[in-house]
């Protein structure tokens, strides 16, 4: 065996336990541990996937464990799923894999553990990569495949990775939806047969299905109990999860890029590197898994993710395409006046020769509309400048439409097949650039480029897409290698973005694609933060939030508070509500400030000024999922903790409103048991306070107990009678009638508490 580098030997272990035939491979977070066997000469098998092991038992673990193939490949074990499948240079469709040798680096935080494998026969190699990192329990795991055969190749299945899951009560969380729907939860038992979650749309893959999931181990899934497994593919494009349960004690998930129509042609010496499968492993239940990935999001995954975000107020529900300098600068002036630090012009201020006036021309056009804006970016930038806030702009710039310059000029960049029309998308003019080609990948880093060099002090940029890959074709591609498009389009967007952040490190940018279509670890290297939904209603978002913190920090998820009704729901939602539950994510708006009542802004204006009082616990603390909406037990519940301990941030929010209704008191969770905490609730409308504002408890009484939450506020009555009424109309239908609390911390002694934050909602409909 050739061990490159031996080290640390807690983290990232590679045990030698007797010969080398019997040789395992430790592979360690703080606290998990992944246990493989990798005798030089034989199969790369997996062992363990679990709770960190001690070194005792690390040494007879080969003896208590069922073993399974590592990395499954096709051709002598037919009948079971595999995660690689070839047909070699001569047309022999069968692999034999084994190992090579085992290295281990350490490059910052992380310990990269490498074992290499080569087919028995034929010059073909895989080395299947591990990184264990050191501070978050996140193991990320590849393959690097490539051959030495005369001729290409054919990959017809490439997974990232491959995990068996012991059978028993398995149950697996997902998310799925549709536009302004996304992230809807669904929790389901593993059963006999092949589950399959997959993505085709080209470039909005978490508009749909999401390429993430956890594990549930022991029954049902339980928030804050049992063990737990995630697993979330770090991959923009189309990606295909397998769970296989077949006839023996496990269930076998696979993760990687969906091959279908993509199968890859590998040319001798290229190196084809499938995206990372990311894993975590708790035994704090699901909120535990969350809390995993999204120290690990925050620490290495997600743009700037240890930078508390700005507030902001986005133009695209105020205005839509209706931009002007007057009309940005009031925006900017309310923003600014409500104590927000950002505005950000959305969508229609672009097209020269095509004003962009709606959805069906101009995009590719990225000079400034004269005629709206006559003073150009640069008069945006000084009015915000006048106003004291950041200035940020919307582009899409992998599209096209068919009315715009771009495309007069370069039709042959859209993804077309050869021979047909080519098929249209939004406004029935949209086309998708194709970014296979060098040539595109210029001119769409340049939009970026020719937008930060002519105006250094934008602040932010929210990066849309809205339209799926409708055609199979590049123009780019030769024809035999059309079956690249789906992964050479992503390789493509990956170095322009790689570009963009080499050259303009501090630029936040937002992922937005028809709203949540880019919540993927494949993007948030390179964007702060994504657009979760285009469905603003704080009701809705209750569900769509919460499905989408099982695997994403509130840091990344931009949640913005709206008007009444709802653009998408129509909905009526009190503004209290509509800012408590915009307040659990990264807090915006999406509003036009001047239809606001006075009184609305000083709610705004105040619940901005609390939000900077909480965000770092928001953005950067731990989340417990307390109640789930999808409980249906009229509320919701979760608490972010700072990692101190010393503050934390407690919702609870009224998902149904009947009389005299029951709901069950949500106890906290995460406190430190010994810590006193005192009570202060946040964005208060009621016109007397809890009866335990300012009072003091224990960590411990407030995990065993919760606090009471009153059903109903306590306002005048000329108040209630709008909020009654309102109930009154949906006595026999729909009733809402929602609070939310929040908690924060203090420290062991009484004379130095912090505060609690109570965070009282209502909604009524
Ligand atoms: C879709 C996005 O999700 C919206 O927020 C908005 O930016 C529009 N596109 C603009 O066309």
């Amino acid at each position: 065996m050739n061990f490159k580098k031996r080290t640390n030997f807690l983290f990232g272990v590679l045990l030698l336990t007797g010969s080398l035939l019997a040789q395992n491979v430790c592979v360690s977070t703080p606290k998990t541990s992944l246990v493989l066997s990798a005798p030089e000469g034989g199969t790369l098998r997996h062992l363990y996937y679990g709770n960190r092991l001690s070194e005792a038992d690390l040494q007879n673990i080969s003896a208590a464990e069922a073993n399974h193939a590592a990395y499954p490949e096709y051709g002598l074990n037919a009948p079971v799923e595999t995660a690689l499948a070839v047909k070699h240079a001569d047309g022999n469709m069968t692999l034999q894999l084994e190992v090579l040798n085992v290295t281990t680096e350490k490059e910052g935080n992380a310990v990269t553990t490498v074992v290499a494998l080569k087919d028995k026969v034929y010059p073909f190699f895989v080395n299947v990569c591990y990184r264990a990192w050191q501070d978050a329990d996140v193991i990320e795991s590849w393959t690097e495949i490539s051959h030495q055969e005369k001729k290409p190749v054919v990959l017809n299945q490439f997974a990232s990775g491959y995990l068996p899951i012991r059978r028993g009560d398995v149950w697996l969380s997902h998310l799925s939806g549709s536009w302004a729907n996304e992230g809807v939860l669904t929790q389901e038992p593993l059963t006999p047969g092949m589950k399959v979650i997959k993505n085709k749309d080209g470039v909005r893959n978490s508009h749909t299905d999401h390429a993430e999931v956890m594990f549930s181990l022991d029954g049902r899934p339980q928030e804050n109990t049992g063990n737990v497994i995630g697993a979330a593919l770090c991959y923009s494009g189309n990606y295909k999860l397998r769970i296989e349960t077949h006839d023996d004690e496990y269930h076998h998930f696979f993760a990687g890029i969906n091959e279908e129509n993509s199968t890859y042609s590998l040319k001798k010496d290229e190196l084809f590197r499938t995206p990372e499968l990311a894993l975590t492993y708790s035994n704090e239940g699901l909120s535990g898994g969350s809390r995993n990935f999204h120290r690990w999001a925050r620490l290495h995954k997600l743009a700037h993710g240890t930078t508390p975000r700005k507030i902001l107020l986005n133009s695209w529900e105020g205005v839509y395409f209706d931009i002007n300098q007057q009309g940005m600068d009031q925006m900017m002036a309310d923003i600014a006046s409500m104590g927000g630090e950002l505005f950000v012009m959305d969508d229609g201020w672009f097209g020269d020769k095509y004003p962009r006036k709606n959805d069906s021309s101009s995009l590719g056009d990225w000079v400034v509309d004269k005629n709206k804006l006559p003073n150009g970016i640069e008069g945006l930038l000084s009015d915000a400048k006048k106003h004291g806030v950041k200035f940020g702009i919307w582009i899409e710039p992998e599209m096209a439409n068919t009315t715009s310059e771009l495309y007069e000029k370069h039709p042959d960049w859209v993804l077309k097949a050869s021979e047909r029309d080519v098929v249209l998308g939004r406004g029935g003019t949209q086309v998708v650039l194709d970014l296979a080609n060098p040539a595109v990948q210029d001119f769409v880093f340049g939009v970026v480029d020719n937008l930060m060099t002519s105006y250094p002090e934008i602040d932010y940029i929210k990066w849309d897409a809205n339209m799926s890959v409708q055609n199979h074709g590049s123009q780019y591609l030769t024809k035999d290698n059309q079956s690249h498009m789906y992964i050479e389009f992503h390789r493509g967007f990956e170095k322009i973005c790689q570009r963009i952040r080499a050259k303009y490190p501090d630029l936040t940018i937002q992922a937005c694609a028809s709203g949540g279509g880019r919540a993927n670890y494949g993007v948030l290297p390179y964007f702060d933060e994504f657009w979760v939904s285009d469905n603003t209603d704080a009701l809705q978002r209750v569900y769509m939030q919460w499905g989408t913190s099982y695997f994403f920090p509130a840091i990344a998820m931009a949640s913005h508070i709206s008007a009444a009704p709802n653009h998408q729901t129509f909905r009526t939602i009190p503004l209290k509500y509509r800012i408590d539950v915009a307040m659990s994510g990264r807090l915006g708006m999406e509003i036009q400030p001047k239809n606001m009542t006075e009184e609305e802004k000083a709610l705004c204006k105040n619940a901005i000024a609390e939000y900077k009082t909480i965000r770092p616990v928001v953005q950067l603390g731990d989340i417990y999922r307390l109640l789930s909406p999808y409980d249906k037990q009229g509320v919701a519940s979760l608490m972010y903790v700072a990692s101190e301990k010393d503050k934390a941030v407690f919702y609870w929010w009224k998902t149904e409103h009947f009389c005299n209704q029951h709901l069950p008191r949500v106890k906290m969770a995460g406190l430190c048991a010994d810590k006193q905490y005192r009570v202060h609730e946040l964005n208060r409308i009621d016109n007397v306070p809890l009866n335990y504002e300012g009072k003091s408890f224990s960590g411990a009484y407030l995990m065993a107990n919760g606090l009471e939450i009153p059903y109903n506020h306590k306002v005048d009555y000329h108040k209630q009678n709008d909020y009654s009424s309102r109930v009154k109309v949906n006595l026999s239908g729909v009733k809402v009638r929602f609070m939310g609390t929040v908690g924060t911390v203090g420290t062991a002694s009484l004379l130095s508490h912090t505060r609690m934050y109570i965070n009282n909602v209502r909604v009524m409909k």
